[in-house]
């Protein structure tokens, strides 16, 4: 390429091509700062979480393990509770239930709801687990 030989060119070019790569990685990933999921999924997952959670874990549990967690996919945490969890019928509830469950222990973290709808097939595993 003609502009290639222009020596300024290539030094213009070397200088914004590491931006260029920070600020799209950067954009592609979330963390559950972010407003990750809704209030309707909040109202189901405490409803779901009392039922179904509460008798083994309150949210002092999250707390203690969250250091574990951190710099980990938000898909990977719904995938262990969907695995192993209630301990006494890993895998007894519905994938939506799990995921409202997820937005409970968010919401019981601290971090907000907003406008996205929080979806195991959509983009969880480009949310980043964070410290409150
Ligand atoms: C019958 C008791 C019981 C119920 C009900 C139960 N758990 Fe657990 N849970 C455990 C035990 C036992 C462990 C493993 C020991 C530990 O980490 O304290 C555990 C571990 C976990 C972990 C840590 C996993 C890891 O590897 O970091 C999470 C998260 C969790 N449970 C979430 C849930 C959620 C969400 C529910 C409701 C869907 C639930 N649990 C229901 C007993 C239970």
């Amino acid at each position: 390429m003609q502009v290639l030989k222009n020596s300024k060119s290539v030094f213009a070019l070397a200088l914004i091509l590491p931006i260029w790569f920070v600020s799209t990685s950067y954009a592609q990933t979330k963390t559950i700062k972010d407003g990750v999921y809704t209030e309707a999924q909040l109202a189901a997952g405490q409803n779901a979480y009392e039922a179904n959670c509460n008798a083994c874990h309150d949210i002092k549990f999250y707390r203690d393990i969250w250091k574990g967690w951190i710099d980990k996919p938000l898909l990977n945490f719904w995938y262990i509770i969907v695995a192993e969890m209630p301990a006494d019928n890993p895998g007894f509830l519905l994938d939506t239930e799990y995921t409202n469950i997820v937005a409970n222990i968010l919401s019981e973290m601290g971090f907000p709801s907003g406008e996205s709808v929080l979806d195991p097939n959509d983009g969880m595993d480009e949310i980043n687990i964070v410290a409150p």
